[in-house]
């Protein structure tokens, strides 16, 4: 590589600190600033970002690329992006081995009944519930990409019969393959534990709600570790309160933080973390980011693409 080339870090301060650090002391191809003290506009040729404020791409000249910080870009105006810069979402192990120790956490703690022992607890109550194996509990995960793959290998290693949804249909060993409409219907069937861990585009918006509740098993329980927009809050208050779902785990609202009076808080059935299923890891992250963009110099086509048109 030819000369440093400079990127541009546009995100919480602290780790844009820590970042810019970590490339200065371990490599001299290139400098890390961090938005809004940065040099020369002219010298920018990559942005990694959370959200990109208003104007900034346009003030930058020889921007060649754009990254997310994280795994989604449902937070970034994919429309305020000129066509022609490529954008990438961060793929890096880091972000995949928090993802799926989360999700292993929520599925095992909604197959052993932790939210209702939790209850139980606090209410001085000694009662065992029905106890079975993870074989009879099956898994349905809505997503079948990087993250919802590995999940599903990890839920698998587990014991739990685990099937899966994508947009295109997938061959994967072990795992029940479903796509489509019919194959929503079909995974939401055989769901006694539905995992969501899809991007959220327009489609995929408001995909947990009470039609899709009613397909489910009786008392089946439910994770979201993709976005609040996935979840219609109502509805699944309303399934809460039926009976149809038993127990959902929540790592994302709506709105984050929740509001203080939001039923969420303090509902018996409900396990809330906040949004802290992944967060990309400073040296993973890094490592990833310098590797896409070397890629990037070398004419190659960039890890993690984004395809505008599907919104993810
Ligand atoms: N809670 C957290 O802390 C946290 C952390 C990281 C990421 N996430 C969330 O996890 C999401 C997934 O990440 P990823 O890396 O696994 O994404 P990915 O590799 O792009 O996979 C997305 C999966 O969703 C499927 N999909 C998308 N739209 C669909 C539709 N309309 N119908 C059916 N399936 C659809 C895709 O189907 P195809 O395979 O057919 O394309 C793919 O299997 C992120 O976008 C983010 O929202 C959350």
């Amino acid at each position: 590589m030819t000369g440093r080339r400079v990127i541009l870090y546009c995100g919480a301060a602290a780790r844009g600190q820590a970042w810019a650090r970590i490339v200065h002391e371990t490599t001299e191809d290139f400098e890390l600033q961090v938005w809004p003290d940065f040099g020369a506009a002219n010298d920018i040729e990559y942005l990694v970002a959370w959200t990109i404020p208003t104007g900034l791409i346009a003030k930058l000249p020889r921007l060649r690329a754009v990254f997310s910080v994280g795994a989604g870009v449902d937070q970034l105006d994919l429309a305020a992006i000129p066509a022609n810069l490529p954008l990438a979402r961060m793929l890096e192990p880091g972000i995949e081995a928090c993802l799926t120790s989360y999700v292993a956490m929520a599925v095992l703690a909604l197959h052993r009944d932790l939210p209702a022992y939790l209850a139980q607890q606090r209410a001085g109550i000694w009662r065992p519930l029905p106890v079975h194996p993870p074989s009879a509990c099956r898994v349905g995960l809505l997503g079948l990409g990087r993250l919802g793959m590995a999940a599903a290998m990890t839920v698998r290693g587990l014991g739990f019969p685990v099937a899966g949804w994508s947009r295109l249909a997938k061959a994967i060993d072990g795992i029940a393959c479903h796509c489509g409409a019919d194959g929503l219907a079909r995974l939401l069937a055989v769901s006694d534990i539905l995992v969501c861990l899809l991007p959220l585009t327009v489609e995929t918006r408001g995909i947990l709600n009470a039609e899709n509740f009613a397909r489910l098993p009786r008392g089946a329980g439910l994770i979201n570790a993709g976005r609040g927009g996935h979840l219609v809050e109502a509805d699944l208050l309303d399934a809460l309160a039926s009976g149809q779902v038993g127990a959902a785990v929540l790592d994302v609202t709506e709105t984050e933080p929740l509001d203080a009076e939001h039923p969420f808080w303090r509902h018996e059935h409900i396990l809330l973390t906040p949004h802290v299923g992944a967060v990309t890891q400073t040296d993973t992250g890094i490592a990833a980011l310098l590797d896409n963009i070397r890629r990037h110099v070398r004419g190659e086509s960039l890890e993690g693409l984004v395809n505008r048109a599907r919104g993810y």
